[in-house]
């Protein structure tokens, strides 16, 4: 049965034995769901590529159980990266470090980087330890979905990416919803290469100066190419504004195309116009985020305007995934 229920011993045993003879095991994560293949084993990591249509040079994060596991992939261990770990693992931040020579080649995408993080989800938790009493030390994953477009943060959206063939640990709705933040450790000041679930005014705080923007010498991330996250729909985003007089305008026209509102404000949509709400507290709003671009996509919506959300720091994340996914 590829759906295990993730609440069962045996189905986290069973998994784990998956992954060690080298298969794809889909997990629960706190940020969303992960496509998980045993990091040492480069043919494994490579029907991972194969599966989510993703080119080999952009690199995986190397899911471990704790800080000394993720020592045994890094060739150097900053005190930034320390720090880090310390406030921050288990938890939805991953850490760029030198990689070990030889060590989760493919994984890394042949860089001599490595992205490592240490989930929080007592789900990936519990999988990593027994992954590691079979001497699977690293989990590589990325999002569970198809390159470029919306991750999954339910195990039923797992098998809409790559069918129900895949043995998916099913652990129920993830509670974060958007990916981890990942910062780049190895320079003389980290830098915040995605913003994520974990809010930078956090990690600042943690390490006591600003982090840096990405500079056209940061290594590639796929989740930060201009587009990213896309739903089958036309996605928009407009201020309050915008969206406002473009309703007005179409009020009493009808049109064949099937149009959606995403908005925060009062705003009404009108009749023939499919309208979700979304929440006002950024963490609901993260939470939700992924699963209502899917929910659009299933109703057959072309076109999504989103009404922006508001410029704080606390929107960052959310921000910065529907700006990817607004792109495509
Ligand atoms: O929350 C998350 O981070 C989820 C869960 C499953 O852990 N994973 C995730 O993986 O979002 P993925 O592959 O969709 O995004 C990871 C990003 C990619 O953009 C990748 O390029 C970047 O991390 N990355 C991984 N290793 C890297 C490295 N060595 N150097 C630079 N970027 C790296
Ligand atoms: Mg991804």
């Amino acid at each position: 049965m590829p759906c295990l229920d993730a609440g069962d011993p045996q189905s986290i045993a069973a998994a784990a034995a998956r992954l060690a003879a080298g298969e794809l095991v889909a997990f629960p994560t706190e940020t969303v769901y992960g496509l998980g293949a045993r990091a040492d084993d480069d043919a494994a990591v490579a029907r991972v590529f194969a599966a989510k249509g993703r080119p080999a040079a952009h690199p995986l994060i190397v899911h471990v159980a704790d800080v000394e596991q993720a020592r045994r992939f890094a060739s150097a261990w900053p005190d930034v990266a320390q720090t880090l770990a310390e406030a921050f693992w288990p938890g939805p931040l991953t850490l760029i470090v030198q990689r070990r020579a030889g060590c989760a080649d493919a994984a890394a995408g042949g860089q001599m980087s490595i992205g490592l993080r240490v989930p929080a989800h007592p789900v990936a938790q519990a999988l990593l330890r027994a992954a590691l009493g079979l001497d699977v030390a690293g989990i590589a994953a990325p999002s569970a979905n198809r390159f470029g477009r919306v991750s999954a943060t339910r195990a039923a959206h797992v098998a809409q990416e790559f069918g129900s063939e895949l043995t998916v640990l099913d652990g129920g709705d993830c509670p974060g919803g958007i990916e981890s933040a990942i910062v780049d450790c190895r320079g003389e000041a980290p830098v915040l290469l995605r913003p994520g679930l974990l809010q930078r005014a956090r990690i600042e705080a943690v390490l006591g100066m600003q982090l840096r923007e990405p500079d056209v010498q940061s290594p590639r991330v796929s989740g930060s190419l201009q587009s990213h996250y896309a739903p089958e729909a036309k996605l928009r985003l407009m201020s309050t504004e915008q969206l406002r007089d473009a309703l007005a305008l179409l009020a009493g026209h009808a049109s064949d195309l099937k149009l959606a509102v995403y908005s925060r404000s009062g705003i009404r949509a009108g009749r023939g116009i499919e309208q979700r709400r979304m929440p006002d507290d950024p963490a609901a709003a993260a939470h939700e985020l992924f699963a209502a671009l899917r929910d659009f996509d299933a109703r057959r919506v072309q076109i999504i305007w989103v009404e922006q959300p508001p410029m704080s720091v606390e929107w960052e994340g959310v921000r910065d995934r529907l700006q990817r996914a607004a792109a495509a």
